[in-house]
């Protein structure tokens, strides 16, 4: 289990709902100068504004994850993310180490809304990966694979990946945790996203002939002939983000015919047949520094999350900022934390009775810290 429930909330949910915004950020600023640096209110680049203006740090996850491991202060976190995310701050805010500087003492973990889950990192249960695991194991030499997970799985998959030599990578250190994993073996096991995997193993020149698909769901070895496991370089996971595989090549096509000029900025979790056209691409961190660092009159349309986008636009009005595709795509269960979520669960903190507390057990955030201590270093 990886969330605990302390004990009974003092305050329902139900009520906060109905509360005015005004009301919801004076009451959570209220709670933020009585924790003062014992609270960090984390938000993910993908959240809403009103959740982003309260957040004392904004981030992607490799960031958020630094955050999370360097902070000394607080005693409190509330992420306002999704779940992996909150689950990899818990790892590394609370390692023995840190436990050791604090006297034992947890850094309390919260996620405002449990149902923040992230879809893509479903798409992988720790069952499966041992099941492919075991089959990979009969027709290849496993101790000559490296297990590299996203760090958008679970806290069971980053342990199974610590366990097994491997490596967590993030959207904005892909490139260098894959050349970390071929220093040490000839293949790759990469999950859950099957585009950052061959978007960044075919940066490396790995041929797509050498990037089998292992779908999870097929009968025997992930749906494909002993030869072509044997042929492998990289294996990937049938995983992908359904925010990101809405855009396609013609959107790219449509924007490069009515926009001379324009430049594509994509996130790595696009198909390979958008990313292949895109200009520039990079984290969410990196999406942001490209346009922050481009002359005024640049136009772009880009393509991640709408929050994002919708946010460089009003930042950069001397820029030209397009959304790349005609379609909404944004991030369901991002969206799911909001103000009336943050004030509900930060009161019941501030009361003593923590709601929505993200634990992750001591064997698997032993080993997941493994694979996260190895994340923080390769870049
Ligand atoms: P970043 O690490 O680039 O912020 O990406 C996180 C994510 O979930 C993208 O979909
Ligand atoms: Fe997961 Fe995609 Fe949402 Fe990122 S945008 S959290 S990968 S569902």
């Amino acid at each position: 289990m990886s969330s605990v429930t302390l004990n009974a909330p003092k305050f329902d949910l139900k009520p906060y709902k109905s509360l005015p915004n005004e009301e919801l950020q004076a009451r959570i600023n209220a709670v933020r100068r009585e924790l003062g640096r014992r609270l960090l209110i984390l938000g993910h680049h993908y959240q809403q504004d009103e959740v982003i203006a309260l957040a004392d740090h904004t981030g992607d996850s490799y960031q958020l994850s630094q955050l999370a491991a360097e902070n000394r202060q607080c005693r409190h976190i509330a992420f306002c993310g999704v779940h992996f995310m909150a689950e990899t701050a818990d790892i590394l805010s609370n390692r023995p180490q840190k436990l050791a500087e604090r006297d034992g003492e947890r850094v309390t973990v919260i996620l405002p809304d449990m149902a923040a889950g992230c879809s893509m990192a479903d798409m992988a249960a720790i069952h499966q990966i041992e099941s492919a695991w075991d089959q990979l194991a009969e027709v290849v030499d496993v101790g000559d694979i490296t297990p590299v997970t996203y760090i958008n799985s679970a806290a069971s998959l980053k342990a199974f990946v610590g366990r097994n030599g491997g490596i967590v990578c993030t959207s904005s250190n892909a490139k260098a945790a894959l050349e970390w994993a071929f220093a040490r073996t000839r293949r790759v096991m990469f999950f859950p996203d099957q585009h950052l995997g061959r978007n960044t193993a075919m940066g490396l020149g790995i041929p797509l002939e050498e990037m089998p698909l292992w779908d999870p769901y097929a009968a025997d070895l992930g749906g494909n002939a002993g030869e072509q496991i044997e042929r492998s370089r990289v294996i990937l996971w049938k995983g992908h983000c359904s925010v990101h595989q809405m855009f396609q090549p013609e959107h790219v096509a449509a924007f490069r015919k009515n926009h001379p000029g324009i430049k594509i900025l994509v996130h790595p979790e696009c198909p390979r047949e958008v990313f292949e056209l895109a200009d520039e691409f990079g984290s969410t961190g990196k999406i942001i520094k490209t346009v922050e660092g481009a002359p005024p009159g640049t136009k772009w349309a880009i393509g991640t999350e709408l929050h994002l986008v919708n946010r460089l636009k009003q930042q950069h009005p001397e820029q030209e900022i397009h959304f790349l595709s005609p379609v909404v795509c944004m991030c369901a269960t991002m969206y799911r934390i909001d103000l009336a979520h943050l004030a509900w669960s930060l009161e019941n903190l501030v009361a003593g009775t923590p709601v929505n507390v993200i634990e992750v057990d001591e064997e698997t955030a032993k080993w997941s810290l493994a694979a996260l201590e190895r994340m923080l270093e390769v870049r």
